[in-house]
């Protein structure tokens, strides 16, 4: 279930062209690669069948036909994508069932091996890398979390969050140090010797949490891990997991099918449909200006008031500030109306030193938020 609308913070981030380029109109992403990235995904493919190659090779042949080839017997799960992804974001992907979500992050520390493409982590390829390197990116760097947890049943709480340093050859003592120390940082100080079985879905997934921490990877995957918990419960773990990113700064890529918890996690959201990414922007890109009808009906329900902020409708200043209260860059919309709404004129925006940094026109704002002016 969506998490409620008190639990959405007003966004403060402002698309960068920069990082993200806009979709092309046949959905393929025009894409520069930005090399300060922590992963850097270039035109990616993952074709599943007997003869991908083949498929591939059509693929590519009718590209610029533009007539769609046979692909029967095969799917084309993942298409043509690209995307970078910052160190210490949250980079959230979204879409319906079935458009390519898992396999496009499975592909990331290639549990899966695309079919075509590059993925860079820290300017790296994946798919030059051999056995050792990849071994080591799996152990150290990039963890996992799941959404049915992946417990191990008959191994306690402490052993399930030790187990990746187990694999990685740390001694006992050292370990089970860490994981108390990972369990602490989740929570669930007093569940070290419990069994999974005996734990809540939540506590569970905070066991997950806690292992996947517990190497002390710079890139966390999480392939829709709150999915499977009752709404309050969801909305407790979405509120841990920021907390927590503040305390570890991680760099955290997020599959959900949740706009509203794409909104409140997701420093961006990358959208998927049929495989292909049709948007990648902030909350408030998606909200204001959505590449296409299923972007626009994936954010239909979000309470738009509280989740844009003034920076978002702003126009950039031109020219002397304009008198008048100000308002707050980052302050939500519904904060922000009274007083876009009691101004004679445009109403100053400041940034967090107190300079002024746009305006607000009433009539923009209410051609932003669809309002008749
Ligand atoms: N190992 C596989 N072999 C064959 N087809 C696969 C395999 N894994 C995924 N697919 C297919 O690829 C497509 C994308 O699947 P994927 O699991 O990535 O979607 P998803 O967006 O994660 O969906 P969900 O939200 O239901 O988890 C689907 O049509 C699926 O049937
Ligand atoms: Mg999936």
């Amino acid at each position: 279930m969506a998490a409620t609308p008190h639990d959405i913070r007003p966004e403060t981030f402002t698309h960068d062209p920069a990082l993200h380029s806009a979709p092309t109109s046949n959905g393929a992403q025009s894409h520069n690669r930005n090399p300060a990235a922590q992963v850097s995904v270039r035109n990616v493919w993952k074709i599943f069948g007997p003869q991908p190659e083949r498929i591939m090779t059509l693929l590519e042949a009718n590209a610029s036909k533009g007539a769609a080839p046979d692909t029967a017997g095969h799917i084309v799960a993942v298409r043509n994508i690209s995307f970078d992804v910052q160190a210490g974001e949250t980079f959230v992907v979204m879409g319906l069932s079935g458009s390519g979500k898992s396999t496009l992050l499975r592909c990331l520390p290639r549990l899966i091996d695309p079919t075509r493409g590059e993925i860079l982590i820290d300017g790296q390829d994946v798919a030059h890398m051999d056995k050792h390197a990849l071994r080591d990116l799996r152990r150290h760097r990039v963890s996992m979390v799941f959404q049915h947890f992946g417990l191990l049943p008959h191994r306690r709480v402490v052993d399930n969050v030790a187990y990746g340093l187990e694999v990685q050859g740390v001694k006992r003592a050292e370990r089970l140090e860490k994981a108390r120390a990972m369990i602490e940082l989740v929570n669930l100080s007093g569940w070290e010797d419990y069994y999974p079985s005996q734990l809540s879905g939540g506590m569970q997934q905070r066991v997950g949490l806690a292992r996947a921490l517990a190497v002390d990877p710079e890139i966390l995957l999480f392939d829709e891990p709150f999915s499977a918990l009752d709404p309050l419960i969801r909305r407790e773990m979405q509120d841990e997991l920021i907390a927590l990113q503040a305390r570890v700064h991680k760099t955290l890529i997020f599959i959900t099918h949740d706009f509203a918890e794409a909104v409140k996690l997701g420093t961006h959201i990358a959208i998927m449909k049929d495989g292909e990414l049709v948007q990648v922007g902030s909350a408030a890109d998606l909200i204001l200006r959505p590449a296409s009808r299923y972007v626009e009906e994936f954010t239909q329900d979000v309470p738009k008031l509280r989740v844009l902020s003034a920076r978002s409708v702003m126009q950039p200043l031109y020219g002397p500030p304009p008198q008048g209260m100000p308002v707050a860059a980052t302050l939500s919309l519904e904060r922000c109306l009274p007083v876009v709404l009691q101004a004679q004129d445009l109403v100053p925006v400041t940034d967090a030193t107190g300079a002024v940094v746009g305006t607000i026109a009433r009539a923009s704002l209410l051609t932003a938020l669809h309002l008749n002016a």
